[in-house]
């Protein structure tokens, strides 16, 4: 009698256990799908302004660029001397690139345009022509 009482409180015992672990791993999953859900809440937005400010980007690439450097993927540049945005990463570091646009990057080289962009105008480039990279 006492066997089979013991063995029953011992089901009993795992049972609660099972249900006490399996509650503590649930709020753990639902603590991770906040946590996720959370993150994905903050970068989205982000991203869907990197996406748009790089859609614009290409915009004003293909009406003022174009003409001389390759804007794509897998194409060549119309002017064999500009290099292709897709490479410009690996002539120079992109990190300062906004700053001499807004400088005198487009009055160094002679043959580019007088293209005065603005502020919003050449985030806008570089951010298109950091996501093309290669
Ligand atoms: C008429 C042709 C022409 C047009 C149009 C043109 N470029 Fe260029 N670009 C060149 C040439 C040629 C070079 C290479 C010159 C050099 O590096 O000495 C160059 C170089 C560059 C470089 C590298 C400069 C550096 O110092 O690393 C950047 C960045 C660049 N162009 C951006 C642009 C952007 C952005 C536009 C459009 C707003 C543009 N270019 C329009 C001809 C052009």
């Amino acid at each position: 009698m006492t066997t089979i009482k013991d063995g029953g409180q011992d089901v009993v015992y795992a049972a609660k256990m099972l249900v006490t672990t399996s509650r503590t791993n649930d709020s753990l999953a639902l603590a991770g799908v906040m946590l996720i859900l959370g993150s994905l809440s903050w970068t989205l937005p982000a991203l869907a302004a990197d996406r748009e400010s790089a859609f614009r980007g290409r915009r004003l690439a293909e009406a003022n660029c174009a003409p001389c450097h390759a804007l794509a993927q897998f194409d060549g540049s119309e002017n064999a001397e500009a290099p292709p945005f897709r490479h410009l990463g690996r002539r120079r570091p992109l990190a300062t690139l906004r700053d001499e646009m807004l400088a005198d990057l487009f009055l160094r080289h002679a043959v580019m345009p007088d293209f005065e962009p603005d502020r919003r105008q050449v985030d806008d480039i570089v951010t298109y022509i950091e996501s093309i990279q290669e």
